[in-house]
Formats: C-alpha cells, sequence, structure tokens
C-alpha cells in the first residue's frame, strides 16, 4: 500500500507542442528526448483507508495546487474508486520553470502509485498513463534517448539508444527560477488555435523526427545539433507567432544562445534547446562540458549552472 518511485526529467530534441486530443491528453506531434541522470524527482504514495482526502507535500511543504493534477493521475493509475492517498515529492531542481519538473513528477507518481497499489503493468502502459497526466511524462519511463510516436488512439514508445551507448551531457542554465506564467497545455491551446504557423508545424514534424531519429542511430552528433536547434526555434516561432503572442526567453536566454555560437565557433561540440520557459539547456559531448559550463556560468543573468548525464528510466526504489 506504500511506494517509492524515482524519475528524472527528458528535455525533448525533437519538442512536442499541440495536442490531438485534450480529453485524453494526446499529443499532436511525435517527439524525442534525453532522459537526464542527475535532476531527479522521489514520490512516495501512501494509500491509507483513515484518510478522508488525497494530500500532497513537495520538498516537505503541504502543496494544494498541484494536488488536483496528481489525484487525477492517481485515479488513472488506480482507478478512481481507490483509497486515498498521502504523496510525498521530494525534487532536487526548481519545479515549473520549463526544467521538466512535470515529467519527472508524473513519470514517479505513474510508477509509485502502481507500486502502493501492486499493479503489474508494463513500461508501455505505464507511459500511456503517465501521457495522461503530462505528455511529456510518458519519456521519462525511458531512458536514454526514447521516441514518442502517435499510434491510432494511443501513443507508441521506442527506446532508441540507452544511456550508456551515447552519453552526452546536458548544462542546464538557469536564468530564472520562478514559475512559468502560462502553463504548457494553455499554452499549447493558444497556439493551435490562433498561431499561422500552427499547420505547418505538425505537417513538417515527421520529417525532422527522421532526421534526428536517424542522427541519433547513426551517433551523428552535427546533424542531431542542426535538427536540434532547427526544431526547436521553430517551436518558438508557433509560440511568438501566436495570439496573444508567448515569449518564455529574457535578455539572458538570448545571451545563452550567443554563448552557444560562439562555442560551436571555437570547435565545442554543443547545441542549444528550450523548452516553454527562459533556461537554456546546451546538450554536449562529455568532454567539451567544462568548457560549455564555464562559459554559460560566465554569461550575464545566469544564475545558476546545473549539469546531468543522460539517465536511466523511472523506477521503484527500495526501502518502500
Ligand atoms: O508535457 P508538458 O505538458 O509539460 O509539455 C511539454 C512541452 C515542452 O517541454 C515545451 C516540449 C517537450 O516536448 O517537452
Amino acid at each position: 500500500m506504500r511506494a517509492t518511485a524515482i524519475a528524472q526529467p527528458n528535455i525533448a530534441l525533437i519538442k512536442y507542442w499541440g495536442k490531438r486530443n485534450i480529453t485524453r491528453n494526446l499529443p499532436a506531434v511525435g517527439s524525442i528526448s534525453i532522459t537526464l541522470r542527475d535532476l531527479f524527482t522521489t514520490m512516495t504514495v501512501q494509500l491509507d483507508p483513515d484518510l478522508a482526502g488525497d494530500v500532497l507535500y513537495v520538498n516537505d511543504e503541504r502543496d494544494d495546487g498541484m494536488l488536483p493534477r496528481i489525484s487525477a493521475c492517481l485515479d488513472e493509475v488506480i482507478g478512481s474508486r481507490r483509497m486515498h492517498a498521502r504523496v510525498n515529492s521530494t525534487c532536487n531542481f526548481p519545479i515549473a520553470a520549463g526544467l521538466a519538473s512535470s515529467a519527472s513528477a508524473f513519470a514517479a507518481t505513474t510508477v509509485a502509485a502502481a507500486g502502493a497499489a501492486d499493479l503489474k503493468l508494463d513500461t508501455q502502459r505505464l507511459a500511456a498513463l503517465a501521457g495522461r497526466a503530462s505528455g511529456s511524462a510518458a519519456r521519462s519511463l525511458y531512458g536514454g534517448f526514447v521516441e514518442l510516436a502517435n499510434n491510432g488512439d494511443d501513443i507508441e514508445m521506442t527506446a532508441l539508444c540507452d544511456a550508456d551507448s551515447w552519453p552526452l551531457t546536458v548544462v542546464v542554465a538557469v536564468t530564472q527560477s520562478a514559475p512559468k506564467a502560462v502553463g504548457s497545455s494553455e499554452a499549447m491551446e493558444i497556439s493551435r488555435k490562433t498561431s499561422p504557423f500552427y499547420a505547418n508545424w505538425v505537417e513538417r514534424q515527421p520529417e525532422d523526427l527522421s532526421i534526428a531519429r536517424n542522427a541519433i542511430l547513426a551517433r551523428d552528433f552535427k546533424q542531431l545539433a542542426t535538427i536540434a536547434e532547427h526544431n526547436c526555434l521553430k517551436m518558438h516561432s508557433v509560440m511568438w507567432a501566436s495570439r496573444p503572442p508567448m515569449m518564455f526567453w529574457n535578455a539572458a536566454t538570448m545571451a545563452c544562445l550567443q554563448k552557444v555560437r560562439k562555442l560551436q565557433g571555437e570547435g565545442c561540440s554543443v547545441f542549444f534547446t528550450i523548452d516553454a520557459g527562459p533556461q537554456v539547456k546546451a546538450v554536449c559531448l562529455p568532454e567539451d562540458a567544462e568548457a560549455v559550463r564555464v562559459a554559460l556560468a560566465a554569461t550575464p543573468g545566469v544564475t545558476e549552472v546545473l549539469v546531468s548525464g543522460l539517465g536511466a528510466a523511472a523506477r521503484l526504489v527500495d526501502p518502500q
């Protein structure tokens, strides 16, 4: 009746932006991501017949704001006629600021809920359930490089390459750690309804996925760098052209992009990607990670730099 799971966030190299079914939270496009190793969320779910309602603690503080989404996730996994739960979450990085904290939180919740209810579900099923809570959470059920594809009325996951087979490093430049103003679900709907670039974004995604998939299978860093930066900038162009426009970047975000360009000019194997927040994720070969870390840490407006390797899938941990 109690289980603890750990999950790491993932960073999309080919992005998910837009939904094709809001009720089932199905994405309009496929995506490819890398799962991190050193940032993580630990989630304990304790089912308790004596509780009058679900309770959630995040980093030892009660969190009623996030509770409805966690309760809905527990309903999806265990069923709505379940016992109430005490859920304890700890997270070693800033929450809701474009660092994919929802991906690791919902991946860990899904695995812990299935463990607490003693359900034996395979990884595809757990990914589909986590994806209902947060589209990107499905990808944290896998380690290393993973592709999420649309398949009929569901999603289908493919592990492309494990973390040890291509051990890239991710340097995250934090430029602001406050929670974002617009949540990604709401922002995606604004883009779908108003951005003149949205239809083209959806139409061209299979091409970007195919180029990135081939680059990963061939361990071709240059090809992956070019397509990942292109796909990221395209997603942000969709957001910028939405009405109202959604601009998640700040001046330090732009300064980091220029720093990455400079590093590339000096021969560093590095590329950038940015999600629905102002942080810049610089993906690089391990031998260039220290140079990238030093350069981004020295960029004006960068408040913190986090470094992570690539890691494993969400999993149950002992002791429960
Ligand atoms: O899973 P959500 O609803 O937090 O959306 C994630 C959206 C992006 O982070 C911007 C892109 C992605 O694929 O992770």
